[in-house]
């Protein structure tokens, strides 16, 4: 059967939630490998919003197995608190959620670091959302972190919290100047979370091979590629590959599996938190992309920063990627405008002032009237089809899926990417 790599080719939020959602129709199995809940991937079904942050996006269909891989780190309140949700909504998990028992938790600790290293950051923070993903990354690397197989024992999980919780608490007081944390509040809180997940967690690798006998699987990245800890705007990144090598440390599958890799560009740019935005839009027509295109952060709410379309990053995304195709999304958030810019290069970024070189833009008439919910393309404005074309001219890469709107129905697919 056929796999797809899923992988946002700019800095996140570019709709890949929305596009596994749509491909997972024909998956058996929808596979996390990088990130934590600083990821939010929403999907639109029947008007209904649903937004996951941990929990892969093909949890929605009740034939797909939705796998965390051992690359993602887990905050276990959060997962809980994410199960309890969908259980909620009537969707089931039963059967469908597997982890892998070798994914690093993310303890009290982490988060306590995150937020106070950033606060100790001032004007250079990175903008993180807070939720300990660093730190937790630091520890995997450092050979202190805590996984969940850690759980299963509880005497070794005390002795192994005592070790890195020293190392953290020793941070906290003396470099933060903050409160510490005990072992004790720390096992009180989650041990009885594990308990009660603790029928998710396995060895997924067994199950993803087997299950990829006679199903499609789809490797759902979260973040962006500029946000990969070694590719992207370093040191405004986040602490896992987001790329595609990510997918190979962070399930164990061999690089032969992965038989397309599909990008999701948004039709201009954002980016949420801090750091270098070339082709940012520090006017009105910055704020009004915004509010078009429901641009606030699904994780931390915060407005996320709005820019002209980059393609030189396009164009390094493919070959980090390998991209055999690209999802364009939210192409109707430009409906209104009269002008379009697409940035086709610039020269270095300073990383102190975050001002660029060069920059150089093309300009192409704007299509005035609505593609919202068109799902044939000739049906799309001659100025809108011009757009397309002048992305897959510079990137050298084919459009072979075109969003043009939040719902599950609103799409143009051009390609069957499992084909
Ligand atoms: P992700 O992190 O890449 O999954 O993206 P997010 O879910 O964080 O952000 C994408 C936002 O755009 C969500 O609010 C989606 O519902 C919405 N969205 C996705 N595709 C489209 C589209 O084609 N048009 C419009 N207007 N909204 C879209
Ligand atoms: P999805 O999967 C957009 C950003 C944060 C911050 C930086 C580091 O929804 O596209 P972290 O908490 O990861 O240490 O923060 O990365 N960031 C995202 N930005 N979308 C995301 O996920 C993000 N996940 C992290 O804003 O700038
Ligand atoms: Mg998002």
């Amino acid at each position: 059967m056929s796999n797809v790599l899923l992988v946002g080719t700019h800095w996140g939020d570019e709709g890949k939630g929305k596009v596994v959602d749509v491909l997972s129709e024909n998956a058996g199995g929808c596979v996390r490998f990088q990130g934590g809940h600083n990821a939010g991937h929403t999907l639109v079904i029947n008007n209904v919003k649903t937004i996951l942050h941990l929990i892969p996006s093909g949890i929605l269909r009740d034939d797909v197995k939705s796998i965390i891989g051992n690359g993602v780190v887990i905050s276990l309140e959060a997962l809980e608190h994410e199960i309890k949700e969908l259980m909620d909504n009537n969707i089931s998990i039963e059967n469908k959620l597997f982890i892998s028992q070798s994914c690093h938790v993310i303890l009290p600790t982490h988060v306590a670091l995150d937020i106070a290293h950033e606060q100790s950051l001032g004007k250079s923070s990175i903008g993180t959302t807070g939720r300990g993903i660093g730190p937790t990354y630091e520890d995997k690397v450092a050979r202190r972190g805590i996984r969940l197989i850690d759980f299963f024992n509880t005497d070794i999980l005390r002795k192994k919290l005592e070790k890195s919780m020293k190392y953290h608490n020793f941070l906290l007081k003396e470099y933060y100047k903050s409160d510490t944390i005990s072992v004790d509040s720390v096992l009180d809180k989650l041990t009885p979370i594990f308990d009660r997940i603790k029928k998710y967690v396995c060895d997924v690798v067994p199950l993803i091979l087997d299950l990829n006998k006679d199903s499609n699987i789809i490797f759902e990245g979260a973040q962006g590629t500029m946000l990969d800890i070694d590719h992207g705007t370093y040191p405004y990144v986040t602490s896992s590959n987001t790329t595609l090598p990510g997918l190979i440390t962070g399930t164990g599958i061999g690089v032969d599996k992965v038989d397309y890799s599909l990008g999701i560009t948004k039709a201009y740019t954002t980016r949420v938190g801090h750091g270098p935005f070339p082709t940012e839009l520090h006017d009105q027509l910055g704020l009004d992309i915004a509010k078009w295109g429901g641009e606030v952060g699904a994780t931390t709410g915060r407005a996320r920063r709005c820019g002209w379309l980059d393609l030189k990053i396009l164009r390094q995304s493919v070959e980090l990627n390998r991209i055999d195709g690209i999802a364009l999304t939210k192409l109707d958030v430009l409906d209104n405008l009269e002008k379009i810019k697409i940035c086709v290069d610039y020269g270095d970024i300073d990383y102190e002032s975050f001002e660029v070189s060069d920059m150089e833009y093309l300009e192409i008439d704007g299509w005035m009237s609505s593609t919202v919910g068109i799902t044939d393309y000739d049906k799309l404005p001659d100025n809108a089809k011009k757009y397309i074309k002048t992305i897959e001219e510079i990137s050298k890469t084919r459009i072979v899926m075109i969003s043009t709107g939040p719902s599950r129905d609103q799409i143009i697919t051009l390609e069957d990417i499992f084909a």
